[in-house]
């Protein structure tokens, strides 16, 4: 009988490699994931600096509490803030490294301009990839307020007075607008139409454009439905920054055809960048 030397020590280290990592360390590395989940969260729950802060016990353990009110039940958290105080009070932990709270006192200590507190890094709105550069985005107190003086100008009453005519004229031609439904039985679009005006407002005075988002059929210009479906992205990106990440960074004509919503803004943001 001939026995094939390479084939039959394949069949051992095949048999060997089988048996360590199926039998051996597979459970126990399965095993011990477990174990330290469970440990960790034992950790978070009871001896972590946070932990002497009321709440769920199964939102200390991780972020999964609030994604799961933020994803899975489309962006519900902030119902469940409200019960959750009624319940623990006015200081809760709502995840691993978060309290909420409703304490006006604590308000006034975190949000004032001599306070040196600074806005949380991800998972938090300022950290929205398409906002990384702005005011909103900069985190550090000494370097926006650095930016918000350049910017104050802008913003400051006088400034605005001098534009007064640039908002009466935009209020103008929406209520020539108006006139257009007056007694034609068409039902006018309040709501969008307000938001429209404000739409062609904001683009004349802070990117120079004129958008005429007014002149749109129904008042149903794209960027409304632009704006409205990034209730539901802002909460994904909010928790998984790298998908926000990657979706930024993809070219944008392949964003389009996939994520149709963020593919809209980004265009956008490109047509003002480059204006
Ligand atoms: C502003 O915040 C600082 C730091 O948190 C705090 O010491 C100070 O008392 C606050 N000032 C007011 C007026 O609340
Ligand atoms: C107001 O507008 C006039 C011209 O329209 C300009 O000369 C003046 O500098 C403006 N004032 C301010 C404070 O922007
Ligand atoms: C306003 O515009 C949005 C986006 O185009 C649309 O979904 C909505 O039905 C419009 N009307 C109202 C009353 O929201």
């Amino acid at each position: 009988m001939e026995i094939d030397i390479p084939s039959y020590f394949g069949e051992m280290r095949n048999f060997v490699s089988y048996y360590l990592l199926e039998t051996l360390f597979g459970p126990s590395i399965l095993l011990g994931g477990v174990v330290w989940i469970i440990l960790r969260s034992i950790h978070r729950i009871y001896f972590d600096s946070l932990s002497h802060f009321p709440g769920p016990k199964l939102a200390a353990i991780g972020p999964w509490y609030e994604r799961y009110y933020d994803i899975v039940r489309g962006g519900l958290m902030t119902e469940k803030l409200a019960e959750l105080h009624k319940i623990y009070g006015p200081y809760v932990r709502i995840s691993h490294v978060e309290v909420h709270t409703v304490d006006p006192e604590a308000w006034g200590q975190i949000y004032n301009t001599t306070s040196q507190f600074k806005k949380a890094p991800s998972p938090a709105v300022y950290a929205h990839p398409m906002a990384q550069c702005s005011l909103f985005g900069l985190r550090d107190p000494v370097e926006h307020k650095a930016r918000r003086q350049l910017l104050e100008p802008l913003f400051a009453k006088k400034t605005i007075r001098n534009l007064s005519w640039m908002f009466m004229s935009k209020v103008q031609k929406q209520l020539l607008r108006y006139e257009e439904y007056a007694g034609s039985g068409k039902v006018l679009d309040v709501w969008n139409s307000t938001r429209c005006m404000t739409l062609e407002t904001m683009d004349q005075f802070l990117f120079a454009g004129s958008i005429n988002s007014l002149e749109h059929n129904d008042f149903k210009h794209p960027l409304l439905s632009v704006f409205d479906s990034q209730s539901d992205t802002l909460h994904i990106f909010r928790h998984f920054p790298w998908i926000a990440w990657v979706a930024v960074n993809l070219p944008i004509r392949f964003i389009q055809k996939l994520w149709p919503d963020i593919g809209a803004l980004a265009s956008f943001q490109e047509v003002v960048i480059f204006r």
